[in-house]
């Protein structure tokens, strides 16, 4: 079976983590924690990072942190995972759902300044799969309108826009270091702020609301988002490699790219987005299945998974899931990209065979077809 994103893990990584075995520390104290923080926050150009247990909780870290709760609102996108908004609901607050742009993607500009309201607090982008939101005209929207923009950067590290990396944009900006994105740590999370006050106030919230100066002392319902040092230990070593791991990224891209040239300039499938002032780092290989020549999307990932080929369709767009409903006929672009979208296989192991191979099947899929 070829999968859709396995991680690159290698000997320093081993190293990292038999040394915290043999050190003791294996819970969430020991060297590799703030070493982790240092490290990765240096490399997106912030102050402060603040590792937590997952990406999930780091979004929740954040929104606490600014103070958002009970009747405010906030902005997500219609496309998004649904830790995204999931966070905004655990704080009581209320997720405004924006519709994705159709060129790239992401939380759509400019459709934000309708969604605002008075109660609106913050606006959380999300870098979807990889390639940036345009965070000039979200950053320019939020200052207008004195909000807090927390990027989602889950499923993007080390993209960018113009030089200046995602995670840097907002006032916090969190990370997921799940199994399976360009630097995983198996389960894991970290927010990134410039901001040393908010940092003391995450680490706090972090480790149960615990006082810094007085052992035992709780002066706020906090929780248990700690990082372990186990993780930290991996993070550390994939750090290091972060910059090779993604231009392995764009070279399955510029592979899958020239394989399927011929497929997109058909009209049958359309190739990922790369806008000129984005850095994209192409974590998954996402291409949009067009409909109109009678291919299924849903066939097409059941026919690959028979030749070995692991695929991902894109996520449902919030607004049709039952947590997060809203109007079934609002978010038209999202709901065309759920309904499109299939991930191919990009992970740090693809080779340029197994690329052509891959487009090779989805080539032959159109000739049977037409
Ligand atoms: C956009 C986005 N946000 C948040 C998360 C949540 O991260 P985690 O699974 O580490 O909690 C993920 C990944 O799963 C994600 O893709």
């Amino acid at each position: 079976m070829i999968h859709i994103a396995e991680p690159s893990l290698g000997p320093e990584e081993l190293k990292n983590v038999v040394q915290a075995v043999q050190s003791g520390w294996i819970s969430s104290q020991g060297e590799f924690i703030p070493q982790f923080e240092r490290k990765f926050a240096r490399y997106c150009g912030v102050q402060h990072g603040v590792a937590t247990s997952n990406g999930t909780t780091a979004l929740h870290l954040a929104l606490e942190a600014l103070g958002i709760g009970k009747g405010d609102e906030v902005i997500v996108p219609a496309l998004t995972f649904i830790a995204t908004a999931n966070a905004v609901t655990y704080c009581g607050a209320e997720p405004v759902l924006v519709d994705s742009h159709p060129s790239y993607w992401c939380l759509d500009p400019d459709l934000i300044e309708a969604s605002i309201t008075k109660r609106t607090r913050a606006i959380i982008p999300v870098h979807l799969y990889g390639h940036p939101c345009d965070m000039e005209a979200i950053s320019a929207i939020a200052a207008r309108h004195r909000l807090y923009v927390i990027e989602d950067a889950a499923e993007a590290h080390g993209a960018g826009l113009r030089g200046r990396k995602v995670g840097s944009f907002g006032h916090v900006n969190c990370f997921s270091f799940y199994g399976n994105p360009i630097i995983p740590t198996g389960e894991g999370g970290m927010c990134l702020t410039g901001d040393q006050d908010l940092a003391q106030r995450m680490r706090i919230l972090r480790d149960h609301g615990a006082s810094p100066g007085r052992r035992y002392w709780h002066d706020v319902v906090g929780y248990n988002y700690r990082m372990t040092n186990l993780q930290a230990a991996v993070g550390c070593a994939q750090v290091d490699r972060l910059d090779g791991l993604i231009r392995q990224r764009r070279l399955v891209s510029g592979w899958y790219d020239a394989a399927l040239r011929h497929v997109a300039e058909s009209g049958v499938i359309r190739l990922p987005p790369r806008m000129p002032w984005a850095e994209s780092v192409c974590w998954l290989y996402s291409i949009l299945i067009e409909d109109t020549f009678g291919i299924n999307r849903d066939n097409i990932i059941g026919e690959l998974a028979g030749q070995g080929i692991e695929t991902r369709p894109f996520f449902y767009p919030l607004h049709v899931m039952p947590p997060h409903f809203r109007d079934p006929s609002g978010f038209p672009v999202a709901a065309e990209l759920s309904r499109k979208g299939l991930s191919l296989p990009s992970g740090a192991n693809i080779t340029e065979e197994a690329a052509a191979r891959i487009a090779g099947c989805l080539t032959a899929l159109r000739r049977q077809r037409n």
